[in-house]
């Protein structure tokens, strides 16, 4: 099927119970700035927005101002999460009406909003449960991100500026959906966005001794935006997926991959922050110089920060991941580093999933 064509992933949109406070969490902890705002004081009724940027990562935290507000249910049912992934593409009307031609479900028909910097257009489809995807231009705006939002206000929020940690862009945006369901969303990209299926995982590849999950990762022409979809599989326990799914309240975002030029630096920089990774245990790097080969990093600095490392035929590269960043064990975070490697770090899965286990079991979900 012919790629619809996506420049980028333009901005990652999380509908939260408190955008102020999480604004100051992915600020303070995150090293984001805090670059716009919109909500009473700029004319918006129904929600509170802020934008939040570090490097060419954007995203937006949205909460609803009262019970009318039309999403307001998604915080009971899902807690904090992403609720829209908007790709950048060159005409919003043109891949709107193709994907709705190739069987996607429309949710919001393409619309021209206008201010005094300019016409921003939007349109927006469903993807798994209750995300969508918006197809976004802004080719004709020079306003600080959307209209209703402006520049924040250093009065009303001070020190909008963060400390970046090096968060460069986003790498890859992983969901998990149910049993069964991943080959139908595999399709749907493939179908509807003309993306192509890039590698895939089965449950020998990702199982340990209680939990399993099947992955397939499609990408779109450019190799740009990169979407791993995951299912559970059977098991003797219950898999990280389940208990996502059953928090979630369904199908969502699980985790985003963030890109840094330095992982050691990176990392340093978010634990000074109070950020959480997840840990895996000593023995893991017994092995590590045998299984990767010769690495630039100091080996007792990945020892000390706990960050995995894996290889594939063209490079290496170095991940860590932090622990659910809210109350319910939903989404979270990985920082990655890519040294020629295009891989997704197979080779840790183990270790990192009876890390995850671990986390589990505390949990009383295992
Ligand atoms: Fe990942």
């Amino acid at each position: 099927m012919t790629e619809i064509p996506l420049r980028k992933i333009d901005h990652v949109r999380f509908f939260v119970g408190n955008a102020r406070q999480s604004a100051f969490f992915y600020r303070n902890a995150f090293g984001f700035d805090v670059v716009a705002y919109a909500g009473l004081e700029t004319k918006v009724r129904h929600e509170a927005g802020y934008v939040l940027k570090q490097g060419e990562i954007t995203f937006v935290l949205a909460s609803p101002l009262s019970g009318q507000h039309p999403e307001s249910n998604r915080l009971v049912t899902h807690g904090d999460g992403v609720m829209d992934i908007a790709l950048d593409v060159p005409d919003v009307r043109a891949c709107y009406e193709e994907a709705v031609k190739r069987g996607a479900i429309g949710v919001r028909p393409p619309e021209a909003r206008e201010d005094e910097y300019g016409v921003f257009e939007t349109a927006s489809i469903q993807a798994y449960g209750d995300t969508t995807h918006s197809f976004v231009n802004r080719d004709r705006y020079r306003g600080v991100f959307a209209p209703g939002f402006k520049p924040i206000d250093p009065e009303r929020y001070q020190e909008s500026t963060g400390r970046p940690v090096g968060l460069a862009a986003i790498d890859h945006i992983v969901a998990n959906v149910e049993e069964g369901k991943m080959n139908e969303w595999v399709e749907f990209y493939r179908k509807v966005l003309g993306f192509t299926q890039l590698v895939s995982f089965d449950d020998k590849d990702i199982s340990t001794e209680y939990s399993a999950l099947m992955s397939k990762v499609v990408q779109n022409g450019t190799g740009r935006v990169k979407f791993p979809i995951n299912e559970p599989a059977q098991a003797k326990r219950r898999s990280q997926i389940d208990e996502y799914l059953q928090y979630y309240g369904g199908p969502g975002v699980q985790h985003i991959a963030l890109i840094t030029g330095d992982i050691v630096k990176t990392v340093r920089a978010m634990r000074a922050n109070d950020v959480s990774f997840l840990r895996v245990p000593r023995a893991y790097y017994d092995t590590l110089t045998a299984r990767v080969g010769p690495i630039k990093e100091d080996l007792q600095e990945l020892v000390e920060l706990g960050i995995l490392v894996d290889k594939d035929d063209e490079g290496y590269m170095l991940q860590i991941f932090t622990k659910p960043v809210a109350d319910r064990p939903t989404l979270f975070f990985e920082v990655i580093q890519r040294r020629g490697s295009k891989s997704f770090g197979k080779g840790n899965f183990k270790a990192l999933f009876e890390a995850i286990e671990r986390e589990q079991e505390l949990r009383g979900t295992l």
